[in-house]
């Protein structure tokens, strides 16, 4: 495989853009929590269910276009946030947010990102929208909120799945959080030329949001223990309705992972909820959000709007979310190999990669939009 146009889907963009980024940085975006069982799951749910397709129907034109959080989007797609992406590919998240809006549709962007909310916002006019977290320090969320009110962003996604961090032993072993880190991707990054090259001619990785609240001069692995020590592990229902009375805007819950946290989140009066795990990187034995979408739709499915993620490699995965009630999906994974393989072209390919499939999935199921997807699409294989 030598280049993006050779990737035929979500699996050969993760394979190139393993070959060009160190180990030590790919496996923070490969990994999980643990034994990796939820990170595994993720993917294997979707195989839990098999189409109903309806034949001899006039397929040429599909429309999958749809309204999130009061955003239009050509596609039920969003681009999940994750943090760092700098790291990944020296543009980081100004490639992404290009990328993602030529798509026509929303970005979300991480608390912890390389590029700051201005800077996301200046490189592209299309939906954005903010992930947040309750953290110790109000003052720190305070200004969050007001920068995002100026920067027109459209939501907030308030991450609840993260009182402190899953146990990553990839990263562990690789040494996050210490020196070790460093001499360790050094090393790896000796066999990758172009990523290497990038790098020592790009301005530093920094916490682009965060720079006005850490100490000046504060090293890569200082910023991350202090940004560590920010996770709140008090933080309760009460701070999140504080939240989103001090936004008043879109306001929708990141990482909800059962019946009952659902029912609070609307009494709370949340927009939106995100079936998440956090990608399998939070409480490995964690449920798949896919796995729950019925039995929450069931409970709040006319209530509010419901997002899922986790394990989205193919568009057959969206179109089965979709049908079981999800408003939309995120994807972290898929576009961030994009990222690794190629920058912003790489998460163009990896957008293109999962709609061409969408597309070819409702042609063959003969379904010609998803505003008309239900569960007679599907069927949960015994
Ligand atoms: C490298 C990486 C970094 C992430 N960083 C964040 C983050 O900063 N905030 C957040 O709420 N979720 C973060 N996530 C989780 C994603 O928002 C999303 O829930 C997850 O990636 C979805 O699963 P998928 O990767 O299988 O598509 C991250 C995920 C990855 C892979």
């Amino acid at each position: 495989m030598s280049g993006l146009s050779d990737c035929h889907n979500i699996s050969d963009l993760r394979s190139l853009g393993k070959k060009r980024i160190p180990g030590t940085i790919f496996d923070y975006i490969d990994g999980g929590a643990e034994d990796e069982v939820t990170l595994r799951r993720n993917r294997d749910s979707f195989n839990k269910y098999e189409f109903v397709p309806r034949v001899l129907r006039d397929v040429r034109e599909i429309d999958l276009s749809t309204t999130v959080q009061g955003v239009d989007i050509d596609l039920p797609l969003l681009s999940a946030p994750t943090g760092m992406s700098r790291m990944f590919h020296h543009k980081g998240e100004r490639a992404v947010v290009k990328a993602t809006h030529q798509h026509g549709t929303a970005y979300c962007l991480s608390t912890v990102s390389t590029c700051s909310i201005e800077e996301v916002r200046e490189t592209s006019p299309g939906p954005l929208f903010f992930q947040i977290y309750a953290w110790r320090d109000q003052a720190i969320v305070d200004d969050f909120i007001e920068r995002c009110k100026k920067s027109k962003y459209a939501g907030l996604m308030l991450a609840v799945d993260v009182p402190v961090l899953g146990k990553r032993e990839r990263d562990l072993r690789h040494g996050h959080g210490t020196s070790k880190l460093r001499r360790n991707t050094a090393l790896a990054a000796l066999s990758k030329p172009a990523w290497l090259f990038n790098y020592l001619t790009s301005p530093a990785w920094r916490m682009a949001n965060l720079v006005n609240h850490l100490p000046h001069g504060a090293k890569t692995t200082e910023v991350i223990d202090d940004v560590n020590n920010q996770f709140d592990a008090s933080v309760t229902w009460d701070d999140a309705a504080k939240m989103l009375k001090a936004w008043g805007g879109p306001f929708v819950l990141k990482g909800v992972q059962s019946v009952e946290d659902s029912i609070k989140a609307v009494a709370l009066g949340a927009s939106g909820i995100i079936l998440s795990n956090h990608g399998g990187r939070q409480l490995d034995g964690a449920p798949t959000g896919f796995d729950i979408l019925p039995e929450v739709v069931e409970a709040v499915g006319s209530k509010t709007e419901i997002i899922i993620d986790g394990g989205i490699q193919r568009g057959s995965d969206v179109i089965k979310a979709i049908a079981l009630g999800a408003s939309a999906c995120l994807i972290g994974k898929p576009y961030l190999y994009g990222l690794a393989a190629g920058g912003e072209k790489g998460v163009y390919r990896a957008y293109e990669i999962l709609k061409s499939e969408m597309i070819r999935v409702m042609q063959l199921i003969g379904c010609t939009s998803i505003r008309d997807l239900d569960k007679s699409y599907i069927k949960k294989i015994d």
